[in-house]
């Protein structure tokens, strides 16, 4: 059984996020993940680039960047340039799906694509030579802190068989805290994003060891 915890930088201080990271980083993360809101594709809006490329300058963590933005392949490159180690596209954003995730890699780092609650994981089947990662939305993107949707589990448990023969990792994001990351465990999924439930917690290290040990 896989417990890697991706920290959501979405929950943090973006006025001393410097701190923030390295309050995760002292955790022993290995990756940071990081929210881009278009305020079309979801009804909210983030960071793009420019903060990305101040993130790297700081941190040696691995970079998740997840787009909730569409047209992702006009911004791929930026988002590339600013130093994310992997990039995942949205299902229901992209307009060549295979094309987007072959520009990902062309640029030697991972691909990703993230389906929301409502899409069938029958939809990415067709894509699952492109792809390094998929990222199971157990909330509808948009915002921290949402109830997780409890039937997302079955997708989970689906893609983790569908993909066991291949080196896909499989993540989840949204609504994971101490009550869900038991069940989501339980599914095998390699990764887990936590946003609110890390950065809300009055003590961080000792609500990072109950997640990792839940
Ligand atoms: C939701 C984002 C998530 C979010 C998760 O649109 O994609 O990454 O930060 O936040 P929590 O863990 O608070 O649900
Ligand atoms: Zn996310």
């Amino acid at each position: 059984m896989n417990r890697i915890i991706s920290p959501s930088l979405l929950s943090a201080n973006f006025s001393r996020l410097t701190e923030d990271i390295r309050l995760v980083e002292n955790l022993g993360v290995e990756r940071l993940h990081l929210d881009i809101m278009d305020g079309h594709f979801v009804p909210n809006l983030t960071f793009g680039p420019f903060i990305i490329k101040n993130i790297r300058e700081v941190t040696k963590l691995h970079l998740e960047t997840h787009l909730m933005i569409k047209n992702p392949h006009k911004y791929i490159e930026d988002y590339v340039k600013a130093g994310s180690d992997t990039i995942i596209i949205h299902q229901e954003a992209s307009i060549n799906i295979k094309k987007d995730l072959e520009l990902i890699r062309s640029f030697n780092i991972l691909s990703g694509i993230a389906i929301n609650p409502d899409t069938d994981e029958d939809k990415i089947l067709p894509y699952l030579e492109y792809l390094d990662y998929i990222l199971i939305m157990s909330v509808f993107p948009g915002f921290g802190g949402q109830k997780f949707i409890a039937s997302t589990l079955n997708k989970m448990r689906k893609l983790v068989r569908l993909t066991k023969d291949s080196d896909i990792t499989i993540a989840v994001d949204g609504g994971v805290n101490l009550s869900t990351i038991n069940d989501i465990y339980n599914t095998g999924i390699d990764i887990t994003i936590v946003g609110s439930a890390l950065y809300g917690a009055d003590n961080i290290n000792s609500r990072y060891t109950k997640l990792l040990n839940a």
